[in-house]
Order: structure tokens, then sequence, then C-alpha cells
């Protein structure tokens, strides 16, 4: 999908990536590192440079030193020159992302490097802050002039993580403020499931196999399940996340974008327009769910409320199932069950696609699965895909059993590394690919879908489950489903 060359092109020229909030979990968890693989694997454009925006002093060296020690585990196997030179790309200006001043003052920075470069730079700006502090930081980029590009061929790049808004109108108005000061083409909205391997190799299974094409649709399949589950608790995000909840961090992002690339239409063309308009029209398609008590649970691990900045009383769901059906013919009356929780039994990301049983099978089988045949995308803890079928067991019987069809990307593929999200957030902005990041259509409709239930949901019950559990019971959805 990205473009070799563009690729060539955009990089005759330096290419500056300033990273707002480059102190934060997110930088030291997931960016930093994207960075160095990039960088070691010779992905990252010439003349590049980072540039860290933060609210902590540093000098340029003590920011180095921060970089060294939140990579130290994985410098110590590095070679020591490559690991200096990646440090070499790095500066640091401290700021506060609703001062003006110190947007003039980066930009005069950026200036300065552009001077010494002898030419204008490429810049990526990525908002690694807290959305509360979207609105000003943009308008602040914007107003500081540090955005403008009368001087390169290349307009500025805005990257902004989720959430975008907490509702449809906060959404619509972060959206507004964002096209009010930059256009769309300029706006990189980060979803990094769509950026997993296993997440683009959904499009590419679906249209590449003509066995499947066929049953792709509510002739073929009885139901989809999309499971995001965690054993992870808050991990020092008890204030983000006790004001999120899990509908809102994950649900109305992460496994509606699942959703999307399993049900959408087949774009024609491998390009960003056309994948994006297609997601972008499933999405639109949701039905609101009618009934909360029927279609939609929601829970909270035993506990959560005495987590670090969490108030007692906290009404924060961190855990939910959701079933959601879609408004077209293709799509008539199959269940979408989407479900994610923090603190779960198991660490397991994955789409499960549930086929319609034959009516004529032959098989006779006590396995309650009952000679259904499904497919698993699974991105975590390993990416693979699977295929169950059913097979006459070996002997003098009878009785079919299930058996198992199995690519893992790990074990099957000579790559020794699998690129990270990140990193491919970070190769294809760079290149100008907007492919993997949401437009704006595609986040309205997921909040649009998302809003009314978070608006009325409080009236439901809030069910506690055990750590280390599959979640609350929930019997009457699960007969339903
Ligand atoms: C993030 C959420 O977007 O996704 C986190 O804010 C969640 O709460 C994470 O843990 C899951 O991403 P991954 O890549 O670790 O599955």
């Amino acid at each position: 999908m990205s473009s070799v060359d563009a690729h060539d092109t955009q990089h005759t020229i330096p290419t500056f990536l300033i990273i707002f909030g480059i102190t934060g979990d997110l930088s030291r968890r997931k960016l930093l590192l994207a960075l160095w693989h990039l960088y070691r694997n010779g992905l990252l454009p010439p003349q590049f440079r980072i540039i860290g925006f933060s609210r902590r002093e540093f000098s340029n060296e003590a920011f180095a030193t921060f970089v060294r020690e939140a990579l130290a585990d994985i410098f110590t196997s590095a070679d020591a020159k490559l690991v200096q030179n990646f440090l070499n790309l790095f500066s640091y200006r401290q700021g506060h992302f609703d001062v003006k001043e110190r947007y003039v003052a980066l930009g005069e920075y950026i200036k300065s490097l552009e001077r010494a470069h002898h030419s204008p730079a490429n810049k990526l700006f990525y908002l690694a802050i807290s959305p509360s502090h979207y609105e000003i930081a943009l308008q602040n980029l914007h107003d500081s002039g540090i955005t403008k590009h009368e001087h390169s061929a290349y307009p500025a790049r805005i990257l902004i993580e989720k959430p975008f808004g907490k509702d449809i109108h906060t959404a619509r108005a972060l959206d507004e403020k964002l096209s009010a000061l930059f256009k769309e083409e300029q706006i990189y909205r980060i979803d990094h499931y769509l950026a997993k391997e296993m997440i683009q190799n959904i499009l590419h299974f679906r249209f590449s196999n003509f066995i499947f094409e066929s049953l792709w649709n509510t002739a073929g399949i009885e139901k989809v399940h999309i499971q995001l589950m965690e054993t992870l608790g808050m991990e020092g995000r008890g204030k983000f996340y006790s004001d999120t909840g899990a509908l809102r961090d994950v649900g109305q992002n992460h496994l509606l974008q699942m959703l999307a690339m399993i049900a959408m239409d087949n774009p024609e063309k491998s390009d960003a327009l056309h994948i994006r308009a297609k997601r972008a029209h499933i999405l639109s398609k949701l039905r609101p769910v009618e009934n909360l008590s029927r279609d939609v649970v929601r829970g909270q691990y035993e506990g959560f409320v005495l987590g670090d900045d969490i108030e007692s009383d906290a009404q924060t769901e961190t855990y939910f199932k959701i079933r959601a059906f879609l408004d077209t013919p293709a799509w008539k009356g199959v269940p979408f069950i989407l479900e994610s929780g923090k603190r779960m039994r198991q660490k397991i990301a994955h789409i499960v696609v549930y086929f319609k049983r034959s009516q004529h099978a032959l098989c006779a089988t006590t396995d309650s699965r009952n000679c259904q045949n499904t497919l698993t995308f699974t991105l975590q803890p390993q990416e693979e895909i699977s295929i169950q079928f059913w097979a006459k067991k070996p002997g003098l019987s009878n009785e079919v059993e299930p058996r198992t069809l199995r690519f893992s990307y790990r074990e099957d593929t000579p790559l020794s590394h699998l690129p990270d999200a990140y990193e491919r957030v970070l190769y294809d902005c760079l290149n100008g690919d907007q492919t993997l990041f949401a437009g704006t259509d595609e986040v309205l409709s997921a909040w649009r879908f998302i809003t009314p239930i978070i608006e009325a949901w409080h009236a439901e019950p809030l069910h506690t489950y055990g750590q280390g559990t599959d979640g609350p019971e929930s019997e009457s959805f699960d007969a339903y489903a």
C-alpha cells in the first residue's frame, strides 16, 4: 500500500518527527521502540530527526539518557555505535501544551535545524498527549505558524491518538476543529489495531480466497465473535481509564474497526481512498442497539475502585459485551458480538467467524459444536489463522471429530521480526499513506453507534466479576447469541 515513489520523492528533503508528550507512557512503551526497529532496519528516511516536546525539563544530553534508559533492555544486545547513532537523532524542547510561546520557540528551533540542513523539512507532529489537551495543542500548532508549509512541498502531518472525543458531540467538535485548521490529507487518526499485521491480513485473506467469498454473508455465516481480552489491569492509567471506560477505550475504535474489516465490501482497489470509504460505509450501517438489557452487558472487576486515582464509587465499566447488527442485505440477522475486558482469565484478541451448519450433515458427534466450521483470526498472543473442520475419527466408528488447520505467522514465516503496529503507523505516516488511519466518517459512524449506549446504560446493572475470570455471567445474552 505504501508507495515507493512517494517515499523517494518526499525523502529528498529532511524529515522531522516532533513527538508531543515524548516522556509519556505511550512513547516509552511503544513509540521509541518502534522508532528503534525502523532505524535498525534502515526504514527511516535519510536526514531524519526526532524532536521531543514535553513538560519535563531536559537538556538534549539528559534526554538522550532518558531514551537510552527507556530502551535499556533492547540496547544491551545492540551494536553500541548503532545505538549512539540512533540517540543522535533525538533532541528535546520543553513546553507546556497550552502555552503558545513555547510553540513559537519550538518553531524557531525547527527553523534552525532546517537552516543547518540547508532545506525546508517535512514535519510530522505526533500528539501522544492526553486527549484533554488536543484542542489547545492543535490551535497552538496552527496559530504559532509551525505547521505552515509555504517552503516545503509537503504539508505538515498531524498524528493524533484515539480516543477522538468522548461521544458523538465532542468527536464532531474535535473534527470541526481539526478540519478548520488542517486539511484531511494532513490528519492521521491513529487506531493502532488497523496497523496490526493480522488485521491487515483479513482483507487480503478475504479477497484472495475464492472458497470463502460466496459464504461471506448471512447465507453462510451464523455469527461473528470479536474479543479483546486482557489480563492486565490499569497499569498506572487509573485516572484516564476511570474517566473513559472500556467501551470508549477499545470498543468505539479497535473492536469496531475489526468488525469493519470482517464485514466491509471489496474495495476493488488497494488504496487509502477505496479502503477507507468501504470501512466507513459498513460502519455507517451499524444498527442502533434497541434493547440494552438484551443486547449489552457491562461489568467491573472486583477491586477496580481500590486502584490508584480511582474514585471509590466509580461506575466505570472494565468489561462490556454488545450484540451488534448491520443493516445491509448481506449481513441481515448476523449478530456481531463485541466483547472486551481488563483483568480477564487470558490475554486473547481474536475474531471467530462461525459458519452455518450443514442442513444435511451425515456426521454423528457427541461434541456440542456439532459440525460447525469456524474461521479464527488471532491477533494475540500470537498471530495466526485457523480453520476448524470436521473429519471422521480414524477407526471403525462413523463418528466425526473437530480438527484444525492452522497457519502461524511467527512459526511459519521467515521474518524474524514482525513489525509492531506502531512501526507500521510511523512508517506509513512517514510515507504519506493514510490507508491504515481512520477517516472522519469512520470515527463519527462509530460514535453514532456507541454514544446512545453510553448515554443510556447507567440505568442497566453494572455486574462485578472476579479478576482472572471470563467476565460477568450473562445467561440471557448467551442464550440469545
Ligand atoms: C489501547 C487501550 O488503545 O489498546 C489500552 O487504550 C489497551 O487500554 C490497548 O490495553 C490494547 O492494545 P494492544 O496492542 O496491547 O492489544
